[in-house]
């Protein structure tokens, strides 16, 4: 019903108009037809009467009736003549053919003259007692008789014929255009029906909030997907309540009611703190640039326990004890690294090789071919078992949480799973899950997959990456996907799968002893030998090939082709950590970044202006934080990222409410941040438009945008991660609790 009705309201109003339009075109085309037939009749009439003219004068004046009588019959053999007749000026008949109608006599004198000579009158007598409607004419003959009066001739057609094609006329016209009515209704249906599917499902997926890579959304589809996130994000924090905001407390709390005495254990690749040995001999500590490390570090102050991480540091055996322990945060002691040792060989393997060039280029779009080796697979599954054993050295009680962290670890929690079969294993997977198609080029795809599920819950930022997951399985595993649930269930074991978007503490400790933000600026700007006016971008990356680092470069060359005035106003400064730099292809991203900022330095600098500043080393999060207050943008142009914290970190940062974010639609982040600049990193035209708009942007809007996104950040913290990834847990314990009891009172029933 509703399409139709939608129809109809669609083609109501143009078909009454053509309707209207073919009523009078009706009309018209009657009318006209009418006015050509009568004229052609009173031409007949006319040319009958100048044939006849000479006979019936002489015949007249010579008193020879039978001779009139002869040419009145004469002209009557004319199909459409019906009768004619001779008659005086007054009317008065002198002769006519037979049955020639009364009337026809009365209004011939009556008629209307034609061309104003007086010679022919003539008109139309419609039906009247029975008799045909018909055309009388009422032509003059002679100007004087030989009686001395004039004579006419009286010439009556028929007129039915011209009323049947003056209505046939009208049916025509009236149906030629009902027909394009017809035919301009179906096709205004048929292409609304066309446009609008394709702006149906571009609404479709605007509503779900995806985007197409590579296709600009329409402005209004763009205005829908931000109004419908911030919706999604409203009710969600009216859902959990005002004051049901996860905090550090909260998060505590929690861990106390679900943990009781114990603490979590976590297995993470790179550890919170890294004891280094610098060339004066001096250990330091570092705080490693690593997206998980920044978001897990809160987490574990706040839960305590055991984070069992590879000991990578030059001075990180000397700092710990014989179980490779130590109490961390230093000085503060909140809970245990436990350091995992690995030869060079084995790091080698399992870290560079299989994890960083298999695994990380599979699930990265970014254009790097995966490199697989048996020799990395043997060394992965290695320190896989060596990490899960530790699991076991430092579990107090027989079901401990375990927090399995990203794609260095797809093989443990099945080897946890085997070592404490009542563990409750949480897996998250930090990177993108690519699809079943690009996942099976892997050739130990299956034992991966099969690894993963022996946790109880596997997690990612996004429901998309949940998918692919479960379609993965749907297609090397055998196992049953329970839709409904989300879950895969094994051998009648489930591995739920569900998404947890990770985010940033809310506030961020760091941020404690960071200045303000004209503070900062001023000692960022002196830093870089800035002026009071530059405007300055910032990008904070490890010098990773999946970042964007070389579009981001030519993007802001881009900007200053279209902007020649911001050359000397504008600078770029990149923060960048190196990264997995024994792997070729983080060689070669390093060239290329030192080349691009070379040439547009080269291009656009001067002595005392580089637009580009790359910083090429280790940067500690305080510093980074002042470079966050300092700029007035920060640019985020991953390739792919399963969620980047740089921008939430950057909104953390942001708590004077300005700064413009610019943030590529392909991380994770994206999906949540609607009031930032969203961007194609590929597309230059568009990257260089949006810094261009967050160079422009008013202080007023930048504050919308910023408190929007601020309060996204802040609802949706890494308390809130790690707490409803516990609360899922802490279910499932539950009901294995209550499984567990039930069987022991059936045993002891029975015995
Ligand atoms: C990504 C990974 C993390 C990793 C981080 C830094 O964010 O998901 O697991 O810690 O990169 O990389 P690195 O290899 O230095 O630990």
């Amino acid at each position: 019903m509703r399409p139709v009705r939608n129809a109809l309201r669609l083609t109501l109003p143009p078909i009454i108009a053509i309707l209207l339009l073919a009523v009078v075109a009706g009309l018209a085309a009657s009318r006209a037809v009418r006015a050509w037939n009568t004229s052609e009749l009173t031409m007949r009439a006319r040319l009958a009467g100048s044939s006849a003219r000479e006979l019936l004068v002489d015949a007249e004046s010579r008193g020879d009736r039978a001779q009139v009588a002869r040419v009145l019959r004469d002209i009557v053999r004319d199909d459409r003549v019906l009768a004619a007749a001779l008659c005086t000026s007054d009317s008065t008949p002198i002769a006519s053919t037979v049955a020639f109608p009364a009337i026809a006599m009365r209004c011939g004198a009556t008629g209307p003259r034609d061309g104003g000579s007086g010679e022919l009158r003539s008109l139309v007598v419609l039906p009247e007692d029975g008799l045909a409607p018909m055309h009388v004419s009422w032509v003059s003959l002679t100007d004087t008789t030989a009686q001395g009066g004039r004579i006419r001739l009286v010439v009556a057609q028929d007129y039915a014929h011209v009323l049947e094609r003056e209505r046939l006329a009208g049916l025509w016209a009236l149906g030629i255009l009902g027909l394009l009515t017809g035919l301009i209704v179906v096709l205004t249906v048929l292409s609304a029906r066309m446009t609008s599917s394709g702006w149906l499902r571009e609404l479709n997926r605007a509503l779900r909030g995806e985007r197409v890579p590579g296709v600009p959304p329409s402005p209004l589809l763009e205005d829908v997907r931000v109004l419908v996130q911030r919706q999604a994000a409203a009710r969600a924090a009216l859902e959990e309540g005002h004051d049901g905001r996860w905090t550090r407390d909260r998060l505590r709390q929690s861990m106390a009611d679900l943990l009781e005495e114990d603490g979590l254990i976590i297995v993470a690749n790179r550890e919170p703190y890294i004891h280094h040995r610098r060339d004066d001999g001096q250990v330091e500590v570092r705080h490693p640039a690593s997206g998980l490390v920044s978001a897990l570090e809160p987490v574990m102050r706040t839960c305590s326990g055991v984070w069992i991480a590879h000991g990578s540091g030059s001075a990180d055996r000397e700092t710990c004890d014989d179980h490779g322990r130590l109490a961390v945060p230093p000085g503060e002691g909140s809970y245990t690294l436990r350091r995992v040792w690995m030869t060079d060989e084995e790091e080698s393997g399992y870290y560079y090789g299989f994890a960083n060039e298999g695994l990380w280029p599979l699930c990265h779009l970014a254009y790097a071919r995966p490199v697989f080796r048996a020799s990395d697979w043997a060394h992965y599954r290695l320190i896989n078992e060596r990490f899960a054993d530790a699991v076991v050295a430092e579990a107090s009680v027989d079901d401990p949480i375990v927090l399995v962290q990203d794609y260095h670890f797809a093989l443990a929690p099945r080897m946890i799973r085997q070592r404490l079969p009542r563990a409750t294993i949480i897996t998250f997977w930090h990177i993108p899950f690519p699809n079943a198609e690009r996942f099976g080029i892997c050739p130990w795809r299956e034992e991966l997959l099969e690894g993963l599920l022996g946790s109880s819950i596997v997690g990612f930022h996004t429901q998309g990456h949940c998918n692919q997951f479960l379609e993965a399985v749907d297609t090397f595993v055998e196992s049953r996907i329970d839709r409904v649930e989300q879950a895969v269930v094994k051998g009648g074991v489930a591995t739920l799968v569900r998404p947890y978007p990770i985010s940033v503490e809310w506030p961020i400790s760091a941020l404690e002893t960071v200045p303000p933000t004209d503070e900062s600026r001023r000692e960022v700007f002196a830093e870089l030998g800035l002026g009071d006016d530059a405007i300055l971008g910032v990008g904070v990356d490890r010098l990773d090939y999946t970042k964007g680092l070389e579009e981001r470069i030519e993007a802001v060359e881009r900007l200053l082709e279209r902007r020649p005035d911001l050359i000397g106003r504008f600078t770029f400064v990149q923060l960048a950590a190196p990264s997995r730099v024994r792997i070729p292809r983080y060689k070669e991203i390093t060239d290329a970044v030192e080349d691009g900022v070379r040439r547009i330095n080269e291009r656009f600098g001067t002595e005392t202006y580089r637009p580009v500043i790359l910083l090429r080393q280790h940067h500690e999060p305080d510093r980074v934080y002042r470079f966050y207050r300092a700029a007035h943008l920060c640019y985020v142009s991953s390739l792919h990222d399963g969620m980047n914290l740089v921008s939430k970190e950057f909104i953390a940062a942001r708590d004077d409410e300005h700064g413009v974010l610019v943030l590529s639609q392909f991380a994770g982040a994206a999906h949540e941040l609607p009031d930032a600049l969203i961007v194609n990193p590929y597309d230059l035209e568009e990257a260089s438009g949006a810094l261009e708009r967050a160079v422009e942007m008013t202080p007023s809007e930048q504050g919308e945008r910023m408190r929007a996104m601020r309060a996204v950040v802040a609802e949706r913290n890494v308390y809130r991660w790690a707490g409803r990834m516990l609360l899922d847990a802490s279910q499932l314990r539950q009901r294995a609790r209550r499984s567990l009891q039930m069987s022991s009172d059936f045993e002891s029933a029975t015995t």
